[in-house]
């Protein structure tokens, strides 16, 4: 099958980051993919205002669906509806983002906040999109420490794949590398590069049915995402509870030991464990209720709000503002 395969790079321009995803990419394209790379540098890309005016819209028409989807306020303002549509057009995605504090930088973030005005599942859900493409990422987090200076990297990158709509296939963390070109010395994340660019055209050319996990078998604490992070639960808006849940995909049950490695491991509950699983459509639309269950309360009581809402508003504090 022909397929295309794009990669986004948050990393210096001929740096680590860079590096690898072009390793990967020249794997992918032996195995037959059309490819192309981007840096997120070479693009105006506008933070998310916060305003909600697409989950209202989605709300509003989840509740009429005869009004219009018309998207994000940006959506003219900056890169990122061009660069979404030219995401849109590949069947799979590889992220190579810098650590910046454990977590992925600032400029893969403010990229990938934007998304929620393009969320498939609500999209879906309310017949704006008909059919699920089935999109296939793959994550390589790249930092200048080990898993213990990028302990939030994978996770936080993972977190963002749900709203993106990508079903992530493998991921690795590139450790050790700080100055560009540092990873060059060291072959065996390279050839890890090159297994991703390969693993994301077996996925793609895999029915999507029979997709399984490509990355370390062993990989994460969660046996549905392979996150490292599993904490213990507490009550959802609904009242839905799990003893621990996984930080990333929200799979919840108890905390066990895998019996392959003698490490600890989520037992996914089998019979409501995957619920609140992210990576299923189904479940995460039912975020969009909660989304709208909210604003519906909140909307009953406006009148109790607006005169704190002024008090507040009216409330001074000296501040910091620089001449121009
Ligand atoms: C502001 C800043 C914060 C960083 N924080 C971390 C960190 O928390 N953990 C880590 O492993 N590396 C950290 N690094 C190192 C970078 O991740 C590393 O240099 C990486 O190779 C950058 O990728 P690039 O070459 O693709 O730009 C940091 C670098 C910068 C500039």
């Amino acid at each position: 099958m022909s397929c295309k395969v794009m990669a986004i790079c948050a990393g210096r321009k001929n740096g680590n980051g860079e590096i690898l995803a072009k390793e990967a990419l020249s794997a992918a394209q032996a195995a037959g993919a059309e490819v192309e790379m981007i840096n997120l540098f070479d693009y105006n890309i506008l933070p998310c205002t916060g305003c909600e005016g697409c989950t209202m819209q989605m709300g509003e028409v989840a509740m009429d669906p005869t009004k219009q989807y018309r998207g994000c306020v940006l959506k003219n303002k900056d890169d990122v509806d061009a660069l979404i549509a030219e995401m849109h057009t590949c069947n799979g995605v590889i992220f190579s983002v810098p650590t910046y504090d454990l977590t992925p930088s600032s400029l893969y973030t403010r990229f990938a906040q934007r998304f929620l005005a393009y969320e498939l599942s609500f999209l879906l859900e309310i017949g704006v999109v008909k059919e699920n493409p089935n999109t296939v990422a793959g994550l390589i987090a790249v930092g200048g420490s080990m898993h213990d200076w990028q302990s939030l990297a994978l996770e936080s990158l993972q977190a963002t794949m749900f709203t993106m709509s990508l079903t992530v296939v493998d991921r690795f963390m590139s450790q050790r590398v700080g100055r560009p070109g540092n990873v060059l010395l060291h072959q065996e994340q390279l050839d890890r590069a090159h297994q991703m660019g390969e693993n994301i055209v077996k996925a793609i050319n895999t029915p999507v049915e029979e997709r399984t996990w490509l990355g370390d078998p062993n990989d994460g604490v969660c046996p549905n995402c392979h996150s490292s992070l599993v904490y213990p639960g507490d009550a959802h808006w609904d009242g839905i509870e799990f003893p621990y849940e996984c930080a990333v995909c929200g799979c919840g049950g108890e905390l066990g030991t895998n019996p392959k490695t003698g490490k600890p491991m989520l037992i996914i509950d089998p019979e409501n464990g995957h619920v609140r699983d992210r990576c299923i459509d189904k479940s995460r639309a039912e975020h969009l209720n909660e989304i709208i269950q909210t604003r519906i309360d909140f909307f009953q009581r406006q009148g109790e709000v607006k005169p704190l809402q002024a008090k507040y508003r009216d409330m001074k504090f000296p501040t910091f503002t620089i001449e121009r």
